[in-house]
């Protein structure tokens, strides 16, 4: 696996060739693992490689105890002209993320601010540590959200959640973040990524090509009408007839044994 400046890369299980894990961690201690340029150059790449390795099944992406993500990086933005951010498209390189066709998922302890609490709901899963908080403050900034927080989270939570924390900037404990509809599961702080390790196994122990088609089924929900999106869902179902691992799956639970999916 390749080094990286601000991220560090493994990959955990995956050896017989499927079931493995790619685990992402920001490291810019420093500074709360803000998401500069080079994050997102780092995090690209890495889920380029991932893509490519047929024995990932699934992967992680945390940060560290204090911080997932501190936001954005404020001190690169903050003498940018309008100009730069246009030419540059800035943020729009984080679709990556969100488009990555194999399941994501967020482990938050800490500090998930702005662009890291939008990061963090790119992920299709979000478990979160009970020190977590999550908010939009950039309109103390001067500014509003940038990667999506206007869009997911407001799908995520409703308008009036939504609206109260954009407007205010207020930070978000867990359990409100719970309750709202922006975090899957709260574990304790030092069970955050066991927990997240064997939600992504398990993930990843399923035959890849159903979870790679049941999270496109789940997010094609938010960009299409109900009777669109039932018609992608069962001609997505109808396709998983033509993989070994549906005869596999169903066999093997007509001869009450554990399946052997082979991602075919
Ligand atoms: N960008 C750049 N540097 C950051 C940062 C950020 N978003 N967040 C923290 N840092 C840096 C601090 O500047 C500080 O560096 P120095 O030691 O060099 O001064 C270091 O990380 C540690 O931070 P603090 O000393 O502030 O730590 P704290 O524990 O006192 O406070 C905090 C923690 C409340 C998270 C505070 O750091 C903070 O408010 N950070 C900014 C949060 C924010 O506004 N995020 C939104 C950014 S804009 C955005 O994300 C746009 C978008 O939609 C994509």
């Amino acid at each position: 696996m390749s080094e990286f400046e601000t991220i560090l890369l493994e990959r955990k299980g995956g050896s017989d060739g499927k079931g493995g894990v790619g685990w992402i961690t920001l490291n810019r201690p420093k500074a709360l693992n803000a998401l500069n340029a080079q994050v997102l150059a780092d995090i690209t790449a890495a889920l380029d490689e991932l893509e490519r390795d047929d024995s990932i099944g699934a992967v992680v992406l945390t940060g560290s105890e204090k911080a997932f993500a501190a936001g954005a990086d404020i001190k690169e933005m903050a003498t940018k002209s309008y100009m730069d951010m246009f030419l540059a498209d800035t943020f729009a390189g984080w679709d990556r993320l969100a488009n990555f066709r194999k399941p994501t998922i967020a482990a938050v302890a800490g500090y998930a601010l702005g662009g890291g609490c939008e990061v963090a709901m790119m992920c299709d899963i979000l478990i979160a540590a009970d020190t977590a908080k999550f908010g939009q403050p950039e309109i103390k900034l001067g500014v509003i959200p940038g990667m999506g927080g206007s869009q997911r989270l407001t799908r995520a939570v409703g308008k009036a959640k939504a609206m109260d924390l954009i407007l205010t900037g207020r930070n978000m404990g867990v359990e409100e973040a719970e309750r709202a509809g922006v975090v899957s599961r709260i574990v304790p702080a030092d069970q955050l990524l066991d927990t997240a390790l064997e939600a992504a196994q398990t993930i990843a122990s399923m035959s890849l090509p159903a979870a790679m088609l049941a999270k496109a089924a789940v997010n094609r929900s938010f960009e299409t009408s109900l009777a669109e999106g039932l018609l992608f869902e069962r001609r997505a179902f109808h396709s998983l007839f033509a993989t070994d691992d549906q005869k596999e799956g169903m066999a093997a639970f007509t001869e009450k044994r554990p399946p052997n999916f082979t991602n075919s």
